[in-house]
């Protein structure tokens, strides 16, 4: 029996960037993300001798999946298992590959083992291994908040269908890890604590700007957020750069298109990549004007996605199977 889920990577527009100082690798922050849909994790699980991971089909000695795995078998019987994941986007570079990551190796796992979870459960589970994948079990706009931790969905996406143009400003895997480097600013950078507090009321902004679908509103909170991360990123020690030269050159041509009336706005994560987020009618513009950038290698578009479902494949003889679940 095989059990494959697909999950899609989300782009928080309020960011998560360090964490509290407890167990559950629990956000000192709120946060709030789209869920794309044509950039896929795919993952399948199935029984082995001892746990083997398999990644876009090399296999790889990935310590955070392995931990993962363990943590999560403190409260689940999860035997081991042969897990062999795709991504149909670069790898670790900025695009959200370990929130779709984990959020389909929870949702294969619990769906292959019988776990029964709820979607919050999953959640939790998909947390504990990255943050951000708490958000990829479900789609369209989603929020990661306390008390609980556990994501939710704000709003469906087909309620406001906007558009990502992502710009590849380098596809190699990023220099620092999100998981080291917010921990650097946590304890280097002297702006930490200035980023916690402002983001209660941001978080309170944001939802209210999605319910009621004031771009303008999204636009000013989404951008504020994402250069306050970069900004303590920049002023942790060693300071942390993920731009380069195309990064810079995006967001200037994106605030130019916002200026000409383009309902248009940009965030950047861990990576150069700049990912522009737009009202349909504006995504070609957008993607053109990208597009012209020297350095960037590649554009790609997104719409907003569903969260992660699973389905289990029960072998029926040699050369076929059956789809029992989804
Ligand atoms: C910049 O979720 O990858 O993308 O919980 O340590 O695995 P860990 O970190 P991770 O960090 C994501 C950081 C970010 C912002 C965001 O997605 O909110």
């Amino acid at each position: 029996m095989r059990t494959t889920a697909v999950a899609h990577p989300n782009i928080a527009l309020l960011k998560y960037w360090g964490k509290q100082d407890a167990p559950g690798n629990l956000p000192a922050t709120p946060s709030l993300s789209i869920t794309l849909d044509s950039l896929t994790t795919t993952t399948t699980v199935a029984e082995a001798d001892s746990d083997q991971f398999r990644l876009n089909g090399q296999v790889a000695a990935d310590a955070k999946v392995l931990r993962t795995l363990a943590n999560w078998r403190r409260d689940h019987p999860i035997p081991p298992l042969a897990i062999s994941s795709r991504n149909n986007f670069p790898t670790a570079a900025g695009l959200a590959s370990s929130a779709s990551g984990f959020a389909a190796l929870a949702t294969a796992v619990d769906a292959h083992c019988g776990l029964g979870l709820t979607k919050a459960e999953r959640s939790e589970l998909a947390r504990r291994g990255s943050a951000s994948a708490a958000r990829s079990i479900h789609g369209g706009f989603v929020t990661l908040a306390g008390p609980d931790w556990r994501a939710a969905q704000l709003l469906p996406g087909a309620a406001w269908p906007l558009r990502v143009v992502v710009a590849i400003a380098a596809t190699g895997p990023k220099a620092v890890p999100s998981t080291e480097g917010m921990e650097r600013s946590r304890t280097t950078s002297p702006h930490f604590d200035a980023w916690v507090a402002s983001a209660a009321p941001d978080f309170a902004a944001m939802k209210q700007a999605v319910s009621t679908r004031d771009f303008a509103a999204l636009a000013d909170l989404a951008e504020a957020s994402c250069l306050q991360m970069h900004a303590l990123m920049f002023s942790s020690r060693p300071p942390l750069l993920y731009w380069t030269g195309a990064t810079v050159e995006c967001l200037r041509t994106i605030r130019e298109l916002r200026a000409e009336g383009c309902q248009v706005f940009a965030t950047v994560d861990a990576g150069p990549q700049v990912k522009a987020v737009c009202e349909p009618r504006d995504a070609e513009r957008v993607e053109a004007a990208l597009r012209r950038i020297g350095g960037v290698a590649e554009t790609l578009q997104a719409g907003l996605g569903p969260g992660a479902t699973a389905s289990i494949q029960r072998a029926i003889s040699a050369n076929a199977c059956c789809s029992l679940h989804s």
